[in-house]
């Protein structure tokens, strides 16, 4: 195994992973220690905190097309991490809009959800991704059995979109970031398309090649 390949895949790698997925909520709070977050602070944490949102949920989309591109399964072990920090940087999102935003104003709010489409389509991402964090856990995975589990999971693809329409619909004029994040769901969602259907027919072609070799014997 490679170098770098043999270190990402030690046990211990998940620590420093963990830190690195925090690193964004600290430079966000030293900034805020040390004057940093310009004229409009609520604006800046808002920013952060919805870029990164959509920045985990891309993360935690590429890693299956990743580990089988590179061969490299292993990196499955990060994939609960990163949709677990999308769902946490989602909530830190909605909380500096329920509370610096709209300090718990919770009838503006609600007419926001229902007046505001970009609201709305941010709101639907938020709600989409709840039972995903609830359900990551091993015991869920049990309950549900692997093929509901895996068919609840694919609400990620719906959460992020909703989140790339979200970004589209709040921007004034720049709509190159949100078209980039776009094209990227776009991407993943193609690639797991076309494994699909070729998944489907090789499993097609093993099925009549079954039948070819062990021809249904004639009832005496
Ligand atoms: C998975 C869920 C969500 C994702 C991925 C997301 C993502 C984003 C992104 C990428 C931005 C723009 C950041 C930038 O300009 O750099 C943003 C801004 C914003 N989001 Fe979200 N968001 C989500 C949920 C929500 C929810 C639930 C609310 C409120 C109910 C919300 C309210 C806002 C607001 C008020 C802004 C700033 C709008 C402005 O600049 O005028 N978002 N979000």
């Amino acid at each position: 195994m490679m170098p770098l390949k043999r270190l990402v895949s030690s046990r211990w790698m998940k620590v420093p992973a963990f830190a690195l997925c925090l690193a964004p909520l600290f430079l966000l709070a030293w900034r805020g220690f040390s004057g940093g977050l310009g004229a409009n602070p609520i604006e800046f944490i808002t920013h952060a905190t919805g870029d990164w949102t959509l920045r985990f949920l891309l993360i935690t989309l590429a890693v299956t097309p990743l580990r089988k591109i590179l061969r490299w399964p292993e990196l499955v072990r990060f994939r609960r991490m990163f949709g677990l920090f999308a769902f946490f940087y989602g909530c830190l999102h909605l909380l500096t809009y329920v509370w610096l935003d709209k300090f718990f104003a919770w009838s503006e709010m609600i007419k926001d959800v229902a007046k505001r489409p970009f609201i709305t389509a941010g709101f639907t991402a938020f709600v989409l991704l709840v039972p995903l964090a609830i359900t990551s856990t091993a015991g869920w995975i049990r309950r549900l059995g692997g093929k509901r589990w895996q068919m609840l999971h694919r609400l990620i693809y719906v959460s992020a979109v909703a989140g790339v329409v979200h970004y589209y619909w709040l921007v004034k004029s720049d709509i190159r970031w949100p078209l980039f994040y776009g094209g990227l769901v776009v991407l993943l969602l193609s690639y797991r398309g076309v494994s699909a259907v070729i998944r489907n027919r090789s499993g097609l072609a093993g099925q009549r090649e079954l039948k070819v070799r062990q021809p249904i014997r004639p009832s005496p």
